[in-house]
């Protein structure tokens, strides 16, 4: 992966070694000075969570889950796919299923079931509805499956700080939720446009692990 400068990370750390913005003291060599420091900056691999009981194979490819006139709080999902050394990934396949805005999964047909179209930039983004409640889970969520070549799957689920179960305060009440193990799996929500035309946009990073 390359920077605007057309340089990759590696040689970015090599230039900067070069012109003295990085200083290495040590006996080792610079090459294993660098790759220690490249690990050290390793973003950290998106938290899995439950791939649940309502998974379906053959989604359809779009982006757009939502159709016109479906109620509920329309919702912007987006974010970055990025490797563990955060290089963005383009050729991923994301696969999102959620429940309609009062908790019901589609079992027959794919609403609210998509497979989305690489953009082959190492983003994502797709346009749906704020998830309902369902008796037996606490929280709204949207569960992901994330495939990529060289890389480990990842399926995780998506929560909203904005969920009435965690009162506000997610930092401390994530775990209301006993299938939420990790924090960082509830992401903050923006309202955006205006008290007519309001929606919720959240953002995402999924970050995979090479195999
Ligand atoms: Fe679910």
């Amino acid at each position: 992966m390359l920077d605007s400068s057309g340089l990759s990370r590696r040689e970015v750390l090599q230039k900067c070694v070069a012109l003295g913005s990085i200083t290495l003291i040590a006996s080792q060599s610079s090459a294993a000075m660098l790759l220690a420091f490249e690990e050290k900056e390793l973003h950290k691999p998106t938290p899995p969570n439950e791939l649940g009981p309502f998974y379906k194979k053959r989604a359809p490819q779009t982006a757009m889950l939502r159709a016109a006139g479906d109620p509920g709080m329309p919702l912007s999902v987006s974010g970055q796919i990025l490797d563990t050394r955060g290089e963005k990934l383009p050729n991923v396949v994301v696969e999102v299923w959620q429940t309609d805005h009062l908790g019901h999964y589609d079992l027959d047909g794919y609403r609210y079931r998509a497979k989305l179209p690489a953009d082959g930039s190492g983003n994502y983004k797709f346009e749906s509805v704020m998830p309902g409640h369902y008796p037996d889970r606490v929280c709204q969520h949207i569960h992901y499956l994330v495939t990529a070549p060289g890389h480990k799957p990842l399926v995780t689920q998506l929560y909203f700080a904005t969920d009435p179960v965690f009162e506000g305060d997610p930092d401390k009440n994530f775990n209301r939720d006993p299938l939420i193990h990790s924090r960082e799996l509830v992401r903050p929500v923006m309202l955006v446009g205006d008290p007519k035309d309001i929606h919720a946009a959240v953002n995402f990073e999924l970050c995979l692990e090479r195999v």
